[in-house]
């Protein structure tokens, strides 16, 4: 619900009388917004393509400030969420929006162990699908499916649904991602351990074969449960506002979340961790570096320096300084010391951070730069590495989508501004 004004604009359009006056409201923190939502009765609507300057709704779960490089969850910083908590503490303060006591967390962490299997009949699901088929592609199907597995909490209105289905989707998003791996590579699907934390148990179900005991390693688990962590949200960005969009028509969360999976997917957003791995493969040996960097500056080239550049960011992405460290100790950790593609990308961004075409449209690392490093050293196949960002983010969509279906919302319907044919009488075929 908007807060009381903090002042008012006034628009004066010209060669009419009228003034229109549009509150202004100030949040917690942030830009102030101008509420343009009355503008339409008085004949106009505002023009936004890309939502450059559109704040599309309020929310008290994120704060990104892109200047400053601040990106704070129910008001805590990363650097200290990724430092002291962990991934299913993370979820439940998205979705709870406080930190859990001790019993909280246990009773939290209990129920997510209770609803990692996912229904047998899904399994079935799978072998519809190619074996060569992207992972994205399965996710999505497999995800969008969901719904009609779990008819029981299917109801929107009801809050004990909308939470039993955002602790299935946190619950069973790993047990998928892992399947859909598994199912390209040809492998049986590892049941769950309950025995194992959340990140602990997913590499399980990754990596364990029926044939041989697999022992998670801390170090990677670790790592994991920190990737997780710093995908879990990000404000309204595309995927995000999709889940949004399509959730506020009143379709089930299943089906949202797989809209989610799908905006996810493109390389401007969840993609360019797989592109950036794709990129440096490209570019191959140092000696390379200065003539990607040409190609990317000429803009005829349609070359992009991949895992650069953010929407809200015009400052160091603070989820790419953590992504950064935790990449350096997984490798030490791993004893893969002089990673040659880990020595590529840091050659690669102290080019473009000296360089003037970065460093006038304040082109940063974001979050996808090194975690594509960390991702393979972990031993995860690139093709997975877009389904890591959706299991990491499925809190983020589910505690957005949970807080819009909370309160009163409308359904989004933006409108455009017209420049096709004006109207023009049907010709006949013969007669064109
Ligand atoms: N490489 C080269 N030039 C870039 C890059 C880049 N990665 N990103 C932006 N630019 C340039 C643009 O060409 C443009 O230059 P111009 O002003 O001379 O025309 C200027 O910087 C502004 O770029 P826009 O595309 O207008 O910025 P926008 O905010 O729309 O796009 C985006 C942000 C999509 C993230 C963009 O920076 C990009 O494509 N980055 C590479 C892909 C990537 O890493 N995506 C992950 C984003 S983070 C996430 O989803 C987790």
């Amino acid at each position: 619900m908007a807060p009381k004004p903090i002042k008012h604009a006034h628009l004066q359009i010209d060669g009419e009388s009228v003034t229109i006056d549009l509150p202004i409201y100030q949040g917690t923190a942030g830009a102030p917004v101008i509420d343009v939502a009355k503008l339409g009765a008085s004949g106009y609507f505002t023009y936004d393509p890309g939502f450059m300057s559109t704040a599309a709704c309020d929310s008290d779960i994120t704060f990104i400030d892109g200047d400053k490089g601040i990106l704070l969850h129910r008001g805590y910083p990363i650097e200290q969420l990724a430092e002291q908590s962990n991934f299913l503490e993370l979820c439940y303060l998205l979705l709870n929006g406080d930190l859990p006591n001790r019993e909280q967390n246990d009773e939290f962490v209990n129920i997510i162990k209770r609803h990692t299997m996912v229904h047998e009949q899904l399994v079935r699901f799978f072998s519809g699908f190619r074996r060569d088929a992207h992972p994205m592609a399965i996710m999505c199907g497999v995800v969008g499916a969901m719904s009609a597995f779990y008819h029981d909490s299917l109801d929107i209105d009801d809050q004990d649904h909308r939470r039993i289905t955002a602790h299935r989707l946190i619950a069973k998003i790993p047990t998928i991602a892992a399947m859909c791996h598994k199912y390209s590579r040809g492998q049986p699907f590892i049941y769950p351990r309950n025995d194992l934390d959340y990140s602990a148990n997913f590499l399980h179900m990754m990596f364990a074969t029926p044939t041989e005991k697999y022992e998670v390693s801390p170090t990677l688990a670790r790592a994991m449960d920190r990737i997780f962590l710093l995908h879990a949200d990000h404000e309204q960005n595309a995927s995000t506002s999709t889940v949004r969009l399509a959730g506020s028509t009143g379709a089930n969360p299943f089906a949202c979340i797989a809209a989610g999976i799908a905006a996810l997917w493109g390389p401007a957003h969840g993609g360019a961790n797989e592109a950036v791995l794709t990129m440096l493969a490209e570019i191959g040996e140092e000696k390379n570096i200065g003539e990607f960097v040409r190609k990317v500056k000429d803009k005829d080239s349609g070359v992009r320096l991949m895992g650069f550049g953010h929407r809200v960011y015009k400052n160091y992405d603070p989820r790419a300084k953590v992504m950064q460290q935790t990449c350096k100790e997984v490798l030490e950790e791993l004893g893969v010391n002089n990673d040659p593609q880990l020595r590529l990308a840091q050659k690669l961004e102290k080019i473009a951070l000296e360089d003037d075409y970065f460093v006038q449209r304040k082109l940063y690392p974001n979050v996808d730069f090194y975690s594509g490093i960390i991702l393979k050293a972990i031993g995860i196949p690139v093709e997975m590495f877009t389904v890591i960002f959706a299991t990491g983010r499925t809190p983020g969509w589910i505690s957005q989508w949970k807080e819009m279906i909370s309160g009163p919302y409308k359904i989004g319907r933006p409108r455009q501004l017209y420049l096709g044919a004006a109207q023009r009488d049907y010709v006949a075929i013969n007669k064109r």
